[in-house]
């Protein structure tokens, strides 16, 4: 059942149509003509999680737990390994249940041995679990992810989320490593990350609207009943971000949930993101173009992102929170 629910999932995401919009279309900056750097000595390397990255971008979970995802990971850990970038693997629930999708998992390590990569499970799995699933990668650190709305829109999904809480607080107390907490494309909002800041927890994926959409992805699976008002529910990514704009300074905040573009990147910088990250357009780019158009797609990022600070006059990923911007639109309205 859930091998062929992974399997789904990759061929929804690629069937799926709504164009969300993370509103970073509403932030408007201007160039620099005056622009004073040498192209060649500015950088976009930065530090994660202890290692050094030629680009601040993490792909983000998406899969593993049959031999087509084992492809897909081990494609996606050659692109950190060649690229110097990080990845998290998708949940990591289906080794407890089946012996044989281990390899789809280890895969991540053994092509991509000095990359920072990350294991993924949800808030409502055991902390045992959550060590196990750690050391099958020899990951640096964890992601947990909460997905209510898309296990409510699953026929088989959970729906007794009444121990998250108590469940999030146990793990943070045992668990000695980094742990992300992350959302799947509804967004984390303002009050969640209070709330689990409070707990202790200090690293959060926003993963807002505007990306991959999960309400269309699991709505596809269903047949008996239609789900398709839940497509526009969620946060957009830029209001998160510019909610989040005045935060303790040991909180890191990952942008992600439609983030496509250099401009997005160079956009979520501004607004004070620490690290982006990228799902669904790698996966798009890798499935229907391969290996290479993956490739390609990440280091053009890399160089756009490189001309836009350019133009902005910036010559370092972290200068870019210092850059001014109006608020414009939808996200002027609602934020
Ligand atoms: C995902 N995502 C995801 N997240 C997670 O925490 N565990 C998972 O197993 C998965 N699985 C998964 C499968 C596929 C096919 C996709 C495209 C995505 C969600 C992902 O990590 C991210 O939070 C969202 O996709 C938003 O980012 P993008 O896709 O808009 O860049």
């Amino acid at each position: 059942m859930r091998k062929q629910r992974k399997t789904e999932h990759i061929e929804n995401y690629l069937k799926s149509t709504y164009e969300g919009d993370p509103l970073f279309s509403d932030i408007y900056i201007e160039p620099v003509a005056l622009s004073s750097y040498d192209f060649d000595e500015m950088t976009t390397r930065k530090e994660f999680f202890g290692k050094e990255l030629n680009f601040p971008l993490l792909i983000n979970a998406m899969t593993g737990g049959s031999d087509e995802t084992e492809d897909i990971n081990d494609d996606l850990a050659r692109l950190c390994h060649h690229l110097n970038i990080s990845m998290a693997t998708g949940s990591q629930k289906i080794i407890f249940e089946e012996e044989d999708v281990k390899q789809s998992f280890l895969t991540v390590r053994e092509t991509a041995p000095q990359a920072i990569i990350f294991g993924n499970l949800s808030a409502r799995e055991s902390v045992e679990e959550f060590k196990e699933a750690k050391e099958l990668l020899q990951a640096q650190g964890m992601q947990i992810h909460l997905n209510t709305v898309q296990e409510l829109i699953m026929k088989e999904g959970d729906r007794n989320f009444s121990k998250t809480r108590e469940n999030l607080e146990n793990l943070r107390k045992e668990l000695d490593f980094p742990l992300i907490v992350k959302e799947v494309g509804f967004g984390l909002s303002k009050k969640d990350i209070q709330e689990l800041y409070e707990m202790g927890y200090r690293n959060f994926d926003i993963s807002g609207h505007g990306g991959t959409n999960f309400a269309e992805i699991e709505n596809t699976r269903r047949v008996d009943s239609d789900f398709s008002n839940f497509i526009h529910w969620g946060i957009p990514t830029a209001k998160i971000l510019l909610d989040m704009k005045d935060r303790p300074e040991d909180m890191t905040i990952i942008c992600s949930g439609g983030v496509r573009s250099a401009e997005d990147i160079v956009k979520a910088f501004i607004l004070g993101a620490d690290f982006v990250a990228i799902s669904g357009e790698i996966l798009k780019y890798l499935l229907y173009g391969g290996y290479a158009a993956a490739y390609n797609y990440i280091e053009s990022l890399m160089l756009q992102t490189k001309m836009l600070m350019h133009s902005l006059n910036v010559k370092s990923i972290d200068e870019l929170k210092t850059i001014d911007y109006k608020i414009t639109g939808r996200l002027k309205e609602i934020s």
